[in-house]
């Protein structure tokens, strides 16, 4: 059996009886949450993947570690620009390094991962984009070099590509060139996974290969372009599976709130 890594992003868990676009994060996570875990018993972690709350309030926060109280699996999480890193760490405080900034380093079976915190923690550019600053940069090529040649696959928030959501691109990684000249350069198989568009994405920039995933609750209207990034659309939520195998890296997105039950056609092969 491949090893399997669980991934959800961008929850955006809201304060009590609060909505977005008419949606409930919490119970949308919860249902996603429960769905994976019921189905993936076998998995060996479970990775969260930045904008854990709307607002990065204590009281969001305080919602999701109940909303993780089902959960037995080693938890791997980063913040987003929704996050408040100050209120994160009150409440999950073995989830950051002595630097303060939530990034993980772990063995998936063959597979190396690296979690990039990429939540500007110094306001060093605008309002929601990512940034990676020197401190996070110099742990990021020490892990590279611990790395070797093994297979990697990195996480972090932003994207530091890209997308053709106009929105969205103006908050994405601006210092993004900085991670993509460190990944290209990278001597091992290497795939890299993003939050924050909302959207299952997938392609290369700058020599680098990346998949992009769903939120459990709003998605990215698929409006390329012009456009804010306050759109948002009720569309199916979805977490990710990283299967680590012998050959490589398989990354599946699963659709669980339009996931039916299984049924086999006896006349398909
Ligand atoms: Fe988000």
């Amino acid at each position: 059996m491949p090893d399997k890594l669980l991934i959800f992003t961008d929850l955006h868990i809201e304060s009590d009886g609060r909505s977005i676009i008419g949606l409930d994060p919490l119970a949308r996570f919860e249902e996603g949450l429960t769905h994976a875990l019921a189905h993936h018993e076998d998995a060996q972690a479970l990775v969260l993947l930045g904008d854990l709350t709307h607002h990065g309030k204590r009281d969001q926060y305080a919602r999701l570690q109940k909303a993780l109280s089902s959960n037995r699996l080693p938890l791997y999480a980063t913040l987003g620009n929704h996050d408040s890193a100050k209120n994160f760490v009150q409440t999950f405080p073995d989830q950051v390094d002595t630097d303060g900034f939530a990034q993980h380093a772990f063995d998936l079976g063959p597979l190396r991962v690296l979690i990039l915190d990429t939540h500007d923690h110094q306001g060093a550019v605008q309002q929601h984009a990512g940034w990676l600053c020197e401190r996070r940069l110099r742990w990021l090529d020490i892990q590279l070099a611990l790395a070797g040649q093994r297979p990697l696959l990195v996480a972090c928030h932003h994207p530091p590509f890209a997308t053709g959501f106009d929105g969205m691109d103006a908050i994405n990684l601006i210092n993004g060139d900085a991670l993509l000249m460190r990944l290209r350069d990278y001597p091992g198989p290497l795939h890299l996974l993003c939050g924050h568009i909302h959207r299952t994405i997938s392609g290369h920039a700058g020599g680098v290969a990346f998949t992009t995933l769903k939120s459990p609750c709003h998605q990215m209207p698929m409006i390329l372009g012009p456009g804010s990034s306050a759109l948002s659309v009720d569309e199916p939520g979805a977490y990710g599976i990283a299967l680590a195998t012998n050959a490589g890296l398989v990354i599946h997105t699963e659709d669980f709130a339009i996931a039916g039950a299984t049924q086999e056609d006896p006349l398909s092969g």
